[in-house]
């Protein structure tokens, strides 16, 4: 009798505190969102107007190349200690935004995902390590990022001169519409 109540209240004390696990996990998954969140609305806001008031995408491109990188800084200079945002791909345009084993880990299992049906490929993907929680934020592919991202032959070619010479070790070229360019990350340690 002892034993059974001993038994069921340690089995109690492991649903809470899977519970709670459950319950921290949602919560760092929503923070990780609005970080991402931050970092997106900050680029694509900035992207759109560069790219209306010049259609050819010069002004956008020179936009992204100088400032996506110092705008990037600035909003993790607003977050909170121990939390980080950025971007990063498999076919990166510069090597600062080099994914690491994770990151790959996770756009690989992405685009495996894209073959089934049924999946919801825009909702954020949460993974925990021992050390951090990390939110992936997929992006895909839209006719907003062919102009630089697209076939290198329909690229404007001052565009085309910006990117060779900004971006000696591009890979982020030739990409079809769809398809998985990259993902946002935020990280918050444990
Ligand atoms: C006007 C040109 C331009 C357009 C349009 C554009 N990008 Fe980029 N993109 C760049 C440049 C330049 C960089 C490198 C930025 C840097 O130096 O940090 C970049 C970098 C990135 C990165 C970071 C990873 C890497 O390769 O270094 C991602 C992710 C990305 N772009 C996604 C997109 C998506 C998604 C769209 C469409 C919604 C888009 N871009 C539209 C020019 C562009």
């Amino acid at each position: 009798m002892k034993k059974t109540l001993i038994l069921s209240s340690l089995l109690c004390l492991s649903m809470l505190h899977a519970d709670n696990n459950v319950t921290s996990q949602i919560s760092k998954k929503q923070e990780g969102v609005k970080y991402i969140k931050m970092l997106g609305k900050t680029l694509k806001t900035h992207l759109k107007s560069e790219m209306k008031a010049d259609k050819t995408g010069l002004k956008a491109v020179d936009f992204c190349t100088t400032k996506a990188d110092e705008l990037t800084k600035e909003i993790n200079s607003q977050l909170p200690k121990g939390v980080t945002v950025r971007r990063t791909a498999l076919k990166t345009r510069t090597d600062k935004n080099k994914p690491d084993t994770l990151d790959s880990a996770v756009m690989e299992s992405i685009i495996n995902d894209m073959d089934k049906k049924n999946v919801n490929l825009a909702k954020p993907l949460m993974v925990e390590t021992p050390s951090v929680y990390r939110v992936y934020k997929p992006l895909f592919i839209t006719p907003a990022c062919m102009k630089c991202h697209g076939n290198e032959k329909s690229i404007h070619p001052d565009v085309q001169k910006v990117i060779t010479k900004n971006y000696p070790n591009d890979k982020a070229m030739n990409f079809q519409l769809g398809d998985l360019r990259g993902v946002v990350v935020a990280e918050i340690n444990k």
